[in-house]
């Protein structure tokens, strides 16, 4: 397997993904890991991904000069290059022709990491660097070069050091995935055997190791992908010792409840099902600001949880479904960033409850996580289920919750999430829904005045929910959702379309 170092690159991911494209297994540690965690993890090639620093600067990141003999070879991918130049004793400067953005590479020497390659024509890299390697360490040896880099790859054979200034992990690199391949497969030997398949038969098996036999786990289920994955993964692995536990807080979507109980009864897993919905609403009487409704929503989970836990008796173990996102954020060394809005997960409960973690998913991606699905045969209603947010539908409904306002939300939802089903945009979009808004304003109906709620409808593209741009649903889609939620929905005489961006907007409006 191979070990990707990461200094602080945009696309650190990427290249552990590629690596596990080749079906050979990788995993990211951030670059302040020891070396003894290194050596632990026995690599039989380590990456050291990109990075915004520079070696220069007072708070640059370094890693022990011990990783370049460990016996393993080691691929430098530019920050990860330039120090590795600079920790052995080559020479790195910042450069007068910055490179961003693609660059013609000429390959000098086709024999290992650009085997395969030709040496009669140059390829498209991309590149993205203000230093630059100016003077090789000893025993290196230029393999390519760009215009603006005589050192665009460098090698030491007998050390077996790779570094490329380039980022073969992007899709703009043309040769990427061979520079990738050539150093996973013919440079550090490692055979392509790994598959979903293996994965699951690889954690089922820790997991059963891990816990041993007097021991319970437990985990929230939400109904999401994540959550079922991972407890389908314990389930395997250790049986009725895995509990699941599921909160009805009274803020799902209409149906949601039945729609989830009938799933795990179907995959067999061993549920605790606790109606809470009186206690969340009590608790969100007379609130509107939404920070708060947050913080209570995720008191009051934490607080029946530990209930339920403690009824269960013996438990040593949470499995979460923290998936690789979520991690990269918390062990990143750019500092905290500001809170824009307090997530609602159990982060707080293991410390509290004394509880270990299993956390089967947190290498990977959500598509990969969506394939495991697929492997573990899940149905296609969990595999391709939007997000749905901790807080529910109470970030959905501006100002008061009340149980009236929750009725009407539910069932404009539901008239949302059938239209956009039934016309294919499902699957398409990030997310799709509607939210309640806090005014009434006056309409008409027959020869009466109204004066009533708003419903608006959010739709939206995304990756990673870092960023989105609203969906361009088709107009006669948007008449049909208007047209079916004021006629259908008592309390509403205006549908309003969502056209903010994220940034500045959210996807969610509270
Ligand atoms: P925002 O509104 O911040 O949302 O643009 C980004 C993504 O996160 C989801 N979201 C949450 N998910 N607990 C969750 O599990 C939360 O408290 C929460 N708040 C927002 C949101 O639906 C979107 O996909």
């Amino acid at each position: 397997r191979i070990l990707v170092l990461d200094f602080g690159s945009q696309t650190t991911q990427l290249i552990a993904r590629r690596v596990r494209e080749l079906h050979v297994y990788s995993e990211i540690k951030p670059c302040v890991a020891s070396i003894e965690e290194i050596k632990a993890f026995s690599p039989r090639g380590i990456i050291l991904s990109g990075g915004p620093a520079s070696v220069y600067d007072e708070h640059a990141p370094k890693i022990p000069k011990e990783i370049f003999s460990l016996g393993v070879p080691v691929l430098g991918i530019c920050y990860g290059m330039q120090l590795m130049t600079h920790l052995l004793g080559g020479k790195v400067e910042a450069s007068a022709k910055r490179e961003f953005g693609p660059a013609e590479l000429k390959i000098l020497d086709n024999s290992d990491l650009f085997y395969g390659l030709s040496l009669d024509r140059s390829y498209r890299v991309w590149m993205s660097h203000g230093d630059r390697v100016e003077a090789l360490p000893q025993g290196f040896e230029a393999i390519a070069e760009s215009e603006h880099s005589p050192y665009a790859a460098i090698k030491n054979s007998e050390t077996r050091l790779y570094g490329v200034q380039f980022h073969p992990e992007v899709a703009h690199t043309e040769i990427g995935r061979e520079v990738l391949s050539n150093f996973v497969l013919r440079i550090c030997g490692c055979k392509p055997t790994w598959t979903m398949k293996s994965f699951i038969e690889r954690v089922v098996e820790e997991i059963r190791q891990k816990v041993g036999p007097e021991e319970k786990v437990i985990c929230a289920l939400s109904g999401g992908i994540d959550s079922t994955v991972t407890a389908v993964l314990v389930h395997r692995a250790i049986g009725e010792r895995l509990v699941c536990i599921f909160v009805n807080n009274g803020l799902l979507r209409k149906g949601e409840v039945e729609s989830v109980l009938n799933l795990m009864a179907s995959l067999g897993l061993n549920l605790r099902y606790v109606d809470a919905s009186e206690r969340f609403l009590e608790r969100l009487k007379g609130v509107t600001d939404p920070e708060k409704k947050r913080q209570i929503i995720g008191h009051t989970f934490i607080e029946i949880f530990e209930e339920e836990a403690k009824k269960v008796g013996d438990v040593t173990y949470l499995a979460q479904g923290t998936l690789y996102p979520d991690v990269i954020e918390s062990v990143s060394f750019k500092g905290p960033s500001a809170t824009i809005k307090t997530h609602h997960n159990v982060g707080a409960l293991p410390e509290r409850m004394k509880l270990k973690l299993i956390e089967p998913l947190r290498e990977l991606f959500k598509d990969e996580v969506r394939e495991i699905a697929r492997e573990l045969g899940l149905p296609e209603d969990i595999i391709y289920r939007q997000p749905f947010p901790g807080p529910g539908l109470a970030i959905r409904i501006l100002g008061e919750v009340t149980k009236d306002r929750l009725e009407i939300l539910r069932e404009a939802d539901a008239i949302v999430l059938e239209e956009i089903k039934k016309s294919g945009w499902y699957r398409k979009v990030w997310q799709s829904f509607a939210v309640l808004l806090p005014i009434r304003t006056v309409g008409v109906m027959g020869d009466y005045r109204t004066y009533e709620h708003v419903i608006a409808i959010r739709c939206v593209d995304s990756v990673d929910a870092m960023t989105a741009d609203w969906t361009r649903l088709p107009y006669d889609l948007l008449a049909r959702l208007s047209n079916r939620i004021i006629n259908e929905v008592r309390g509403v005489n205006r549908v309003v379309y969502d056209i903010s961006s994220k940034p500045p907007a959210t996807i969610e409006w509270e």
